[in-house]
């Protein structure tokens, strides 16, 4: 299976930006390493832009929400069908600002899988330990109980796709950005490989699922994570936004 590198531009690049870099991207798409699947999540609102201009290339589109209901009374929010229409083939799901700042809880990111599997999206599940789960000694538990709760009940098929993403919050850049380890991200990875062999047969965990990193990763650190055994990739937030540290991050995982 290919290695993933995902661009969470947050709210940081508006539709103007986001469509020029796409467009970039796309036109030298080629040069980048042809063994790493790139997604890019722009805002809602550039879906639509960015995903015509990269209709007919190799780079993806995700969204960086979705909601679990097809249509109805819920302002605000975006159906699954117009995300697809627009391209989308992953969303991300749980991001940790979305736990802060939306109160988003493990049994609304269990929904919004379910929905994306219905639609065939693939969720990319964001979990990950804040620094006083971790202070007090219960990272695994936190992660445990998260995948538990996310999951729990939903049936995968073979031909599902699903990606964990490990954000610990206090790596990410703007929730601390303090480097993890390359150990500590193995070993959670590791944890994390149990659960999904507790909640779903061999076949399953191998096939349907890759397992990523996310937090404060840049050019200086993305070998150090990307190169440990059962790290399928990474998920960008900050360095993703500026087209020259992106594309020479891709080239060193
Ligand atoms: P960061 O963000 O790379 O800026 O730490 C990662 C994320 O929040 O997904």
């Amino acid at each position: 299976m290919n290695k993933i590198a995902v661009a969470n531009w947050k709210m940081y690049l508006n539709t103007s930006e986001a469509s020029h870099y796409a467009l970039k991207l796309k036109k030298t798409e080629n040069t980048f390493r042809q063994d790493v699947d790139i997604v890019l999540c722009p805002s809602f609102l550039s879906l639509q832009e960015v995903g015509s201009i990269l209709s007919g290339s190799k780079i993806s589109l995700g969204a960086q929400d979705i909601f679990w209901e097809e249509r109805g009374a819920y302002t605000g929010e975006v159906s699954p069908a117009d995300l697809v229409s627009s391209g989308c083939r992953y969303v991300l799901l749980g991001h940790s600002e979305r736990r802060k700042y939306f109160h988003e809880t493990n049994a609304m990111v269990h929904e919004k899988v379910r929905i994306c599997l219905r639609h065939k999206i693939i969720p990319i599940i964001c979990i990950g330990e804040n620094w006083d789960d971790r202070r007090q000694g219960q990272k695994d538990y936190v992660l445990i109980r998260q995948l538990n709760e996310i999951l729990g009940g939903i049936d995968v098929n073979v031909a599902d796709a699903l990606i964990i993403a490990y954000e610990p919050v206090w790596a990410i850049s703007a929730g601390g950005g303090i480097n993890a380890t390359p150990d500590e991200v193995q070993y959670a990875h590791q944890v994390i490989r149990h659960v999904l062999l507790d909640l779903y047969d061999h076949t399953r965990v191998n096939t349907c699922f890759r397992i990523i990193y996310g937090g404060s990763v840049d050019l200086e650190n993305v070998n150090s994570y990307a190169a440990l055994a059962h790290v399928s990739g990474v998920l960008v937030g900050n360095a993703s936004t500026k087209f020259d540290v992106f594309t020479q991050l891709i080239q060193r995982m």
